[in-house]
């Protein structure tokens, strides 16, 4: 255990006591007695809890098989050499805009800007930054190759029991927790430089280095001409002027599960996205006086494929909030529910200020989306079984010791295998349950505008509560794999390949290759290709073999698709692992979690009791037209054939905030 705090934090302190009181002899003394004093106690706290984390490290390790712990050697690079000293008051009652001092022992931990953990050390060639190699020295096979030949032509069509609602809360979640932004090329002029066309962009920029070439028998690119796929590298800790080798990656949205995508990661943006008062968040209305999110200024999204909308909408999230219309609704959703929490918190608290108004709102907000996560997400994905023999179901086991951040292995591979349930169209959906419309979502990428026409909000969310979702299988569907973000006013063919991105963005930030990974997950190395046929069907091994050198070659997202799916999840059990693992750490590493009791900040029993009973059919009913919901919101219900199954809005799904009215002073009086 690294356990660096004690040496690190006091700094501050030392250097602050030194300038102050320079010119006073009696106080230099004091103030060198009451370091020595300070750093006896952070010596004393340091050895106290180096013990404390070794033998819940034993506890843990012969307690629960099922757990990893990571074996990384350069984690703690990024907060010891780079990320800034934090001084924290331990008495705050909410947690922190930028998720810095909710670990008190280490500040910065899990804070936005900081780094991604590593389960596994770095793999690149050159030991820094250079693609990792095959192991007889060739370089890895094109993504676009391993898409074609593994996945493009094999999907399955039969539905989920789960809906499409399962997909845009992934997808929120996966942005409350991870943000890994491209390091776009540019002219000194700010132009965006496209690394396809560009010959002379390929060989000056490091960046460009990540672009696919589409082979020349491409199924659908070749067809019409198009050769490249113009992706690019990732920002490294470089970009925020930390030099660290191997090649690390920052986070730049917080690291817990904290809404950050509602609210911003950093002060400045939270406090641009607030109206500053009545606790209230900014938004904009439509023609029917519906809520919606600010408007951006000045549009910032900007992949090289850009679509042309009229609006972009401003979230926490600075680079997806606009990315597909399932994303940009979520975000709207709990944007409504947190201004409507405000003024019911407001109307039983007149005396409340905005800056209490806003904070209970937002802790009710973030108690609501882990209690939905943890609650009705995750046992889909896990399953239910594991995720209680994980321990990850049981309450109030907040550890200081536990390291709160997104592992790259999760946020670069596994927890994308959901990426297969994006489905090709979402439907929107009558007052009456007749589908109106479906649109391609491929067609709406980065194109907000549908959204806010008419009742557009409504049928969509009741589309996705009625529509059946796309199963998990190792393909993802055809159009996000070969037309994501077209070129405006272009064909769809001029799109990219998610697959494609996914396979290479591993190659980018360094992970390990699958068999490896297979094995911290605890399985043994598998020594030759057909070694994987417990978890790899072998029409799948021969296909590999011949893509690959090597079964130590293949990459860890390919792995992860291939494998068969575990008991009562949707995703094999590599992916599961990874994914228990994270969604552990986010759980037992934030101080703030919402069932933890004795912190500034836990909820009173009684308002425990309350948020419980929270499902996100509330927050749909709190903040749409939509009118019934069902009680397992991600299973799929068709209430025209079943128009009892799902419940109404109204009693069964009504919030009761009554345990967050304070016996107010002036009505003492
Ligand atoms: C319509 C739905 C979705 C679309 C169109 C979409 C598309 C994308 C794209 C284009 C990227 C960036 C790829 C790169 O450059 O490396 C990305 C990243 C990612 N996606 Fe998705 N995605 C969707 C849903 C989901 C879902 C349901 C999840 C998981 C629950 C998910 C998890 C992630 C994660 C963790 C990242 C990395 C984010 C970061 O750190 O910046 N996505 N996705
Ligand atoms: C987070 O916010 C605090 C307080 O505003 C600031 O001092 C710190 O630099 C920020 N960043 C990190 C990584 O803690
Ligand atoms: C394909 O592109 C190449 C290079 O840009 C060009 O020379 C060729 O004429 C194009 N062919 C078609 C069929 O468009
Ligand atoms: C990020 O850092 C790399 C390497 O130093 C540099 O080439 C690139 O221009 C930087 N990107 C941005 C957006 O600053
Ligand atoms: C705060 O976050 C926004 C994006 O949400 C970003 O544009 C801005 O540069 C950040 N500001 C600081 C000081 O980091
Ligand atoms: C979806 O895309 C396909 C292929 O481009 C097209 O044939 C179809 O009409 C589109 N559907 C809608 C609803 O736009
Ligand atoms: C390495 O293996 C790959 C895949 O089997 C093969 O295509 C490549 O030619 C090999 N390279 C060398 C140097 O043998």
């Amino acid at each position: 255990m690294n356990w660096f705090s004690g040496n690190n934090e006091n700094k501050p302190l030392l250097n602050k006591a030194k300038t102050n009181l320079k010119n006073n002899r009696t106080w230099i003394l004091r103030a060198i007695f009451l370091s020595i004093l300070l750093l006896g106690v952070l010596y004393l706290l340091f050895v106290l809890f180096k013990g404390e984390a070794e033998s819940n490290n034993v506890i843990k390790t012969t307690k629960n098989p099922l757990h990893i712990s990571s074996k990384a050697t350069t984690n703690d690079n990024y907060l010891i050499q780079c990320a800034p000293r934090v001084k924290c008051d331990p008495n705050v009652k909410y947690r922190s805009i930028n998720g810095s001092c909710n670990n008190l022992y280490v500040p910065t931990r899990g804070a936005a800007k900081t780094s991604f953990l590593r389960l596994l050390d770095a793999n690149y060639n050159d030991g820094h930054y250079d693609f990792r190699r095959q192991t007889n020295g060739s370089k890895l096979p094109n993504p676009r190759i391993i898409n074609i030949k593994l996945f493009l032509s094999r999907e399955i069509y039969r539905l989920s029991e789960n809906n499409v609602l399962l997909l845009p809360f992934g997808q929120l979640i996966a942005h409350d927790i991870s943000g890994l932004p491209n390091d776009v090329p540019r002219t000194p002029n700010d132009v965006i430089i496209d690394c396809c066309t560009d010959d002379n962009a390929r060989k000056t920029f490091a960046q460009c280095q990540l672009i696919v070439e589409d082979p020349p028998d491409d199924p659908v690119y070749s067809k019409h001409n198009i050769t490249c796929m113009g992706v690019t590298r990732s920002m490294t800790s470089m970009n925020y002027s930390c030099p660290l080798s191997p090649t690390t990656f920052i986070n730049i949205n917080t690291q817990f599960i904290d809404a950050s995508e509602v609210y911003g990661s950093n002060e400045s943006i939270s406090r641009y996205l607030r109206v500053m008062e009545g606790g209230r968040l900014k938004f904009t209305t439509n023609n029917n006086g519906e809520m919606f999110c600010p408007i951006q200024k000045k549009k910032q999204y900007e992949p090289i494929q850009l679509q042309t909308s009229n609006i972009q909408y401003e979230t926490g999230d600075p680079d997806n909030g606009n990315q597909n219309l399932g994303i940009t609704a979520i975000q709207t959703l709990f944007l409504r529910y947190h201004n409507y929490l405000a003024f019911q918190l407001s109307a039983l608290n007149p005396y409340w200020s905005d800056e209490i108004l806003y904070q209970e709102s937002r802790r009710i907000v973030i108690a609501t989306i882990q209690r939905i996560v943890y609650n009705d997400f995750l046992p889909i994905i896990i399953g239910q079984d594991f995720q209680e023999i994980y321990g990850i179901n049981e309450e109030n086991i907040y550890d200081p010791t536990v390291d709160p951040s997104m592992a790259q292995e999760l946020s670069s591979a596994a927890i994308r295998v959901l990426h297969t349930i994006i489905p090709v169209q979402f439907n929107f959906m009558s007052n009456e349950y007749n589908i109106d419309y479906s649109i391609n979502i491929t067609d709406w990428m980065a194109n907000p505008d549908l959204l806010p026409i008419g009742n557009n909000f409504d049928k969509l969310f009741k589309g996705f509560l009625e529509t059946p979702g796309r199963i998990t299988q190792p393909s993802y569907n055809f159009f996000i794999s070969n037309y994501m973000f077209s070129f405006p006013k272009q064909p769809a063919y001029t799109g990219l390949d998610l697959l494609s991105i996914d396979i290479a963005r591993g190659r980018d930030v360094g992970l390990q290759p699958y068999n490896q990974v297979r094995h911290l997950c605890g399985r043994s190395l598998a020594n030759d290709f057909d070694d994987l046929v417990d978890l790899i069907h072998i029409k799948d091994i021969n296909t590999l073999k011949e893509l690959y050198h090597s079964v130590n070659d293949i990459d860890l997202m390919v792995g992860l698709l291939l494998e068969k799916l575990s008991d009562g999840a949707i995703v094999g059990p590599t992916a599961q692992c990874l994914i228990a693992d994270g969604f552990y750490r986010f759980k037992v590493g934030d101080r703030f979690f919402y069932d933890v009791q004795g912190q500034p900040g836990s909820f009173t029993p009684d308002q425990l009791k309350e948020i419980k009973k929270i499902t996100l059919g509330h927050v749909i009913c709190a903040t749409s037209n939509v009118d019934h919901v069902q009680k397992d919101i991600f299973k799929t219900i068709d209430h025209k054939s079943f128009p009892t199954s799902k419940m109404k809005c109204g009693n069964e799904f009504y919030i009761d905030l009554t345990y967050w009215k304070e016996p107010s002073h002036h009505s003492d009086l």
